[in-house]
């Protein structure tokens, strides 16, 4: 980061002496103030619930223009990305801050492959499940359990064992939410097959049973791959903060990782894409298209509570680009499939037009966001709707776990520990 040469000046309205503040450039976006002087300066702290107006860290990864809707990683737009790259390709890219050249991505590819297995041990683990334990619950605890299994790339402070803990994460992923999937349909999961592309080694895991393979289609491997690549990274999301703080604390990779699965959860973040797909169903089932009005009178009702699943963003305030994408890929599944008449999908494209035109919507800049029109997808590739947050959780592993590397060879680095407004009870 670059110092400005103009500076902050904060004044008081009372005789507490004004302070000067620094002022630095990123290569693009918004200037940001260093306040770390603040407190010690004046006694204060600033006060920014959700971090509305906070920068916690400084980074080359991701980088997002909210208004004019650009989302670029290593600086390619997403769009490019997803048209001419593979996923793997898009991981090196986030990790290593270059795309591969040939001899590069046969090497990155051959060492995925070869950490795609989990320890035998873990399918043990895994059947201490109830068989209708959501998948992310597993996922969260299987992810964290790696540290379990793989002791030599705990130490976060080492380079070496983070580098290694980032490639075991992105290659066992796939294996964890498939035997996720697999215990919940009681079904034995197969072990990965090295000889297939990643995303198409996943469908394999999904869906091939012992007495029958399964050989996925070109056109469906793509879409999945291109699900993998939009949600790769999106820099500093709620589950990427949660990561890069439960990291600073030095616990290890896995542990973090964990953290950030547990946080994808939400609704509000990576939950959306399954509350999504929910949310279309109810509609279709309450008479589709025709009761689009009245749905979205109610989402306007503020005292209703009810929100347009997939819609909005904190960054966005614009058309969300992955859903753009997202979009162009739903067209192309379902008409592989011969489906293109999917009434999830009329509903969905109804539903956008109408949010389009609406005042509500376009005063406070709500557009589709990736997960509008992804649940569509994975429904059609066969993804059962509760699988939905562990595919997007699979593909930010790589994103959260980039980031956490970043963090740990930051200088500015310190623990993360956020102050408080205290409003209770001085002294009883
Ligand atoms: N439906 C209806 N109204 C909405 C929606 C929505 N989806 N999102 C925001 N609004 C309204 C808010 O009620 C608020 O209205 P007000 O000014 O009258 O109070 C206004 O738009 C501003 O919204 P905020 O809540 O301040 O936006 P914030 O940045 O805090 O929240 C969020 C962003 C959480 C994504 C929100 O838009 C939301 O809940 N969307 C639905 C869930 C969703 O799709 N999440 C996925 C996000 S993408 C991802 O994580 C991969």
């Amino acid at each position: 980061m670059k110092s400005s040469e103009k500076r902050a000046v904060l004044t008081f309205s009372d005789a507490t002496p004004g302070i000067t503040l620094p002022i630095y450039q990123g290569s693009v976006g918004p200037e940001v103030i260093d306040i770390r002087s603040l407190y010690g300066k004046t006694g204060m702290f600033t006060y920014d619930p959700g971090f509305l107006s906070t920068a916690s860290c400084q980074s080359a990864i991701t980088y997002i223009d909210g208004d004019r809707g650009k989302l670029l990683y290593r600086g390619y737009p997403i769009e490019q990305l997803a048209a001419q790259c593979d996923y793997l390709e898009a991981c090196y890219l986030l990790l290593y801050g270059e795309l591969p050249d040939r001899d590069q991505k046969q090497e990155f590819v051959g060492l995925i492959a070869n950490h795609t297995m989990v320890n035998e041990q873990m399918h043990l683990m895994l059947r201490g499940f109830r068989r209708d334990a959501h998948p992310m619950a597993v996922l969260t605890s299987m992810a964290g359990a790696l540290a379990a299994f793989y002791h030599d790339s705990t130490d976060i402070n080492n380079p070496k064992h983070r580098e290694i803990a980032a490639i075991r994460l992105i290659a066992k992923m796939p294996t964890l939410v498939a035997m996720a999937y697999k215990h919940s349909v009681s079904q034995s999961c197969p072990y990965p097959n090295n000889a297939l592309s990643y995303s198409g080694n996943f469908m394999r895991m999904m869906f091939a049973t012992p007495c029958e393979d399964y050989e996925p289609s070109d056109v469906l491997v793509r879409a999945l791959d291109r699900i993998f690549i939009l949600h790769a990274d999106h820099e500093q999301n709620t589950s990427t903060s949660t990561v890069r703080l439960c990291g600073s604390s030095g616990t290890n990779p896995f542990a973090a990782i964990g953290a950030g699965i547990a946080c994808l959860w939400g609704p509000a973040h990576g939950g959306a894409n399954e509350a999504c797909l929910g949310m279309l169903q109810d509609i279709h089932a309450a008479g589709g298209v025709a009761r689009i009005g009245e749905f979205v009178a109610r989402v306007k009702d503020e005292n209703s509570g009810v929100k347009l699943m997939g819609f909005g963003h904190r960054v966005y305030k614009n058309y969300d680009p992955r859903a753009r994408l997202m979009r162009e890929t739903c067209h192309e599944v379902l008409g592989h499939l011969g489906v293109d008449r999917d009434p999830l999908l009329q509903l969905a494209m109804a539903l956008e037009k109408v949010t389009l035109e609406d005042e509500y919507f376009v005063s406070r800049k709500l557009y589709p966001n990736v997960d509008f029109y992804s649940g569509i997808v994975l429904r059609a590739i066969g993804i059962p709707v509760s699988l939905f947050t562990a595919i997007f959780a699979l593909s930010r592993t790589v994103g959260w776990i980039a980031q956490l590397n970043e963090m740990m060879a930051d200088p500015d680095y310190r623990i993360g520990r956020p102050r408080q407004l205290f409003t209770g009870t001085v002294l009883r």
